[in-house]
C-alpha cells in the first residue's frame, strides 16, 4: 500500500467494521485495505447469527450497484434488516427496483439535471458569501455548527419550497434521524435502547414524527398555494395514474430533506481538514481556482466518501468475484473503501486535487446513483471557491467525529483563520 499521506491514522487492521464506535476514530482504512487484499468479498458476522457480504473493491461495488435483477434494493438499503411491515411503511424511492423505481424517480429528476442545478449557482454563492463574511470575522469558530451545517440546508429549503427560517429545525431533525447512533444528537440511540415503538418510522427515530407533522403542514399550505418547488411537484405527481399516498409523500419529503443536507455538509468539513493538511494543494488551488475547482471538488468527494455504504440483497444464488452468494444474502457495498481501491486509483492515499481520471463511487452508480450529485458537486466547489478567496491560511483543531457506521461525519471542528 502507498505511504499514507491522506490520513494520519489508518486505524486498526482488525477493527470491527460493523461497530458504530469504530468510526469515532475515522474511517478504518487499514481494516478495509486488509479486506480488499485478503478477502474482497468477505462474510462479516453480525453477532446475532446473521451477517452480510462486505464488498470492498471498486469493480465489485459497480457490478452490484448496476445489476438490480441479481441484487435488489427492495429488501432494504441499510445493514439493519427490516420486517415486511417496516419495509412497506418506510419505503422510499431508494427501496424500489425498476420499473417502479424509474416511475418514482422521474417525478423529481427534472429538478436535478445539471442544467437546472447550474441555475442555483448564484443563489448558493450568495449564501456562502453571507455565511462566510459573518463568521470569518470572528477569527475562531466551530466550522461545522457555524458554516458546514448551515449552508446545504438553506439551499435545500429553497428547492423543497420550505421557509428558510425553518432550516434550524430541519437540520436538528435530520441529525436526530440520520445520526441515530450518536448520543449528542439523539437520546434514542439505535444500538443501545429499544426502538421498537418507532420501528415503522424512518431511521426508527421519533424525530420522524415531527418531520411528518411538518410535511403535512407543508402539504396543506402548498395544496392551497402551489408553487414551483419539490413539495408541489410531489403533491401533483401521479406516478401510476394515482397521486402519492399521504405516507409516500411524507417518506419522500423526509428522504429529500435528509439526503440533501446531511451529506454535503460533512464533505465540506472533511475537505477543510484535507486542505489544511496539504498546504501546497491549498496554495495551488487558491492561486488558480478557475483552473482547478472542478477536479479539486471531485478529489474532496472521493477522499471523504461520506455515505460509507448501502446495501442490496441477492435475488438468486450467484457469485461475486468468484465467491458464492446465496439467494437472500445481504450484500453491503462499501463505497468509501472502493474509493481507495489500489486497482482503481493511482496512489489512492495521496490527496491530489488535480487527479484525473477520478472515477470515485461517492455517489454510487447505476439506477440509484445519487439524485443530488450535481447539486452536491456545485456546493462543494462553490463553497471552497468562496473560502479560498477570503482566507490566507488557517488552522484546524481535533475533529469531533460522528458515531456512525453509515455516515462519515464531523460534528465539531474548531478552526482559526487568517484573512487575506
Ligand atoms: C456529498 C453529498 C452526497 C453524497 C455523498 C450522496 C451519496 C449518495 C449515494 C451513495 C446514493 C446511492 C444510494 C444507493 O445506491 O442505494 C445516493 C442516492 C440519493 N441521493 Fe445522494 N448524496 C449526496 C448529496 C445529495 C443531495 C444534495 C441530494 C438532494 C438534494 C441527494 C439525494 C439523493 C436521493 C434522493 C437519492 C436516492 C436516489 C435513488 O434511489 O434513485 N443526495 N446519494
Amino acid at each position: 500500500m502507498t505511504l499514507n499521506v491522506l490520513h494520519a491514522d489508518l486505524g486498526d487492521p482488525d477493527a470491527d467494521i460493523t461497530s458504530h464506535d469504530t468510526y469515532l476514530g475515522g474511517f478504518p482504512h487499514a481494516a478495509f485495505a486488509r479486506l480488499r487484499e485478503e478477502s474482497p468479498v468477505a462474510w462479516i458476522e453480525e453477532g446475532d447469527g446473521s451477517g452480510f457480504w462486505a464488498v470492498t473493491k471498486h469493480a465489485d461495488v459497480i457490478e452490484v450497484s448496476r445489476d438490480y435483477n441479481r441484487f435488489t434494493a427492495a429488501r432494504g438499503i441499510r445493514i439493519e434488516d427490516m420486517a415486511d411491515d417496516e419495509l412497506v411503511a418506510r419505503r422510499t424511492l431508494m427501496e424500489f427496483d425498476p420499473p417502479d423505481h424509474t416511475r418514482l424517480r422521474r417525478l423529481v429528476q427534472p429538478g436535478f439535471t445539471p442544467k437546472v442545478v447550474a441555475s442555483y449557482e448564484e443563489a448558493f454563492r450568495r449564501l456562502a458569501r453571507l455565511v462566510l463574511d459573518e463568521v470569518l470575522a470572528l477569527g475562531e469558530f466551530d466550522f461545522v455548527t457555524e458554516v458546514a451545517r448551515e449552508l446545504p440546508i438553506r439551499l435545500l429549503c429553497r428547492l423543497l419550497g420550505v421557509p428558510e427560517s425553518d432550516s434550524g429545525r430541519l437540520v436538528a431533525w435530520g441529525d436526530q434521524m440520520i445520526s441515530n447512533a450518536d448520543p449528542e444528537y439523539t437520546p434514542v440511540i439505535i444500538d443501545k435502547v429499544d426502538t421498537d415503538e418507532y420501528r415503522l418510522l424512518p431511521f426508527r427515530s421519533p424525530a420522524a414524527l415531527e418531520v411528518f407533522r411538518y410535511a403535512e403542514e407543508m402539504a396543506l399550505e402548498r395544496r392551497a398555494n402551489p408553487k414551483d418547488d419539490i413539495v408541489t411537484t410531489l403533491l401533483n405527481a401521479e406516478p401510476d395514474g394515482e397521486p402519492l399516498t399521504d405516507l409516500e409523500f411524507k417518506n419522500f419529503f423526509t428522504l429529500m430533506m435528509v439526503a440533501g443536507n446531511e451529506t454535503t455538509r460533512h464533505t465540506i468539513s472533511h475537505g477543510l481538514i484535507y486542505l489544511r493538511n496539504h498546504p501546497e494543494q491549498f496554495e495551488a488551488w487558491r492561486s488558480d481556482p478557475a483552473a482547478m475547482s472542478k477536479e479539486a471538488a471531485e478529489e474532496i468527494l472521493r477522499a471523504s466518501g461520506v455515505t460509507m455504504h448501502f446495501r442490496r440483497t441477492a435475488t438468486e444464488d450467484t457469485e461475486i468475484r468468484g465467491v458464492p452468494v446465496a439467494a437472500g444474502d445481504k450484500i453491503v457495498m462499501w463505497y468509501t473503501s472502493a474509493n481507495y481501491d489500489e486497482d482503481a486509483f493511482d496512489d489512492p492515499f495521496t490527496f491530489d486535487l488535480r487527479r484525473e481520471p477520478n472515477n470515485h463511487v461517492t455517489f454510487g452508480t447505476g439506477r440509484h446513483v445519487c439524485l443530488g450529485a450535481a447539486l452536491a458537486r456545485l456546493e462543494v466547489r462553490v463553497f471552497f471557491e468562496e473560502f479560498l478567496a477570503r482566507v490566507a491560511s488557517y488552522e484546524v483543531g481535533e475533529p469531533d467525529r460522528l458515531r456512525s457506521n453509515f455516515i462519515s461525519g464531523i460534528k465539531h471542528l474548531p478552526v482559526s483563520v487568517k484573512l487575506n
